[in-house]
């Protein structure tokens, strides 16, 4: 199979992480490969913030509190309020056998917090990556051309055998990120990618999430 397919069918959200750096130079590989993917008439919309170090651990630890003391969430680019059915239902059942996997009951409320505050540390990986926009965009083109450049970020990231995990939840606190990073009010903050080499032996990466079949997703005509 060509490598890309290979890359597309085997990349997986990491959701555990080994906690040694990334080399500069394996990050620059990495960015470098982001920036060419397509964009609405080539206008490249992205503008990246890669971070690591102390940054990283007082930045996640800053919304750990801010998630203890109930702070209302004010992302940039609002979280999608309900889905069509069949689409909620899928939402449902990642969850759902993401729990299983990790043995963890639904009544288990701890335990998910748990989870919930897992993903608010960016799962403890060495690196996360600010995905941000101009707000002068135009919304819809410029979100599909950050959809493609992420997607495309995250199959590099497991090309140099590193793993990644698009978190919104890590965008739900900009003034938080803007304390640390000098992003302007100007730009939209989109997601934060955890970003970092995966723990292999963590029983969280061994979840593989389901897909459609083809033919439930995709019509043929006239071929
Ligand atoms: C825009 C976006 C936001 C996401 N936010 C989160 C998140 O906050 N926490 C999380 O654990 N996964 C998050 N994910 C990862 C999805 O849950 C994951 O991509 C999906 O379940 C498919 O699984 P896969 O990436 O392993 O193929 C996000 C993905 C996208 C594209």
């Amino acid at each position: 199979m060509h490598k890309v397919l290979e890359s597309l069918k085997k990349r997986r959200s990491i959701r555990a992480f080994k906690p040694d750096p990334v080399p500069r130079e394996t990050l620059r590989e990495l960015m470098d490969a982001a920036r060419w993917a397509p964009s609405w008439g080539n206008t490249q919309p992205w503008e990246l913030v890669v971070m690591g170090g102390q940054t990283v651990k007082q930045l996640t630890a800053d919304f750990v509190e801010a998630v203890a003391q109930k702070v209302p969430p004010n992302p940039d680019i609002p979280m999608p309020g309900t889905f069509p059915e069949q689409a909620q239902n899928r939402y449902l059942t990642v969850a759902k056998e993401l729990f299983q996997l990790l043995g963890i009951a639904r009544e288990d409320k701890t335990a998910r917090q748990e989870h919930m505050l897992n993903m608010t540390r960016a799962f403890a990986a060495p690196h996360i990556i600010y995905v941000t926009f101009q707000r002068d965009f135009s919304i819809p083109y410029a979100m599909l051309d950050m959809g493609a450049m992420v997607h495309g970020l995250c199959l590099a990231a497991y090309a140099l055998d590193l793993g990644t995990c698009i978190e919104a939840q890590l965008a739900l606190y900009p003034d938080l990120i803007r304390k640390y990073l000098e992003i302007p009010a100007t730009q939209k903050i989109v997601v934060g990618i955890a970003l970092g080499y995966p723990d292999e032996k963590a029983k969280i990466n061994e979840f593989r999430s389901s897909r459609e079949p083809l033919d439930k997703l995709v019509r043929w005509v006239d071929c």
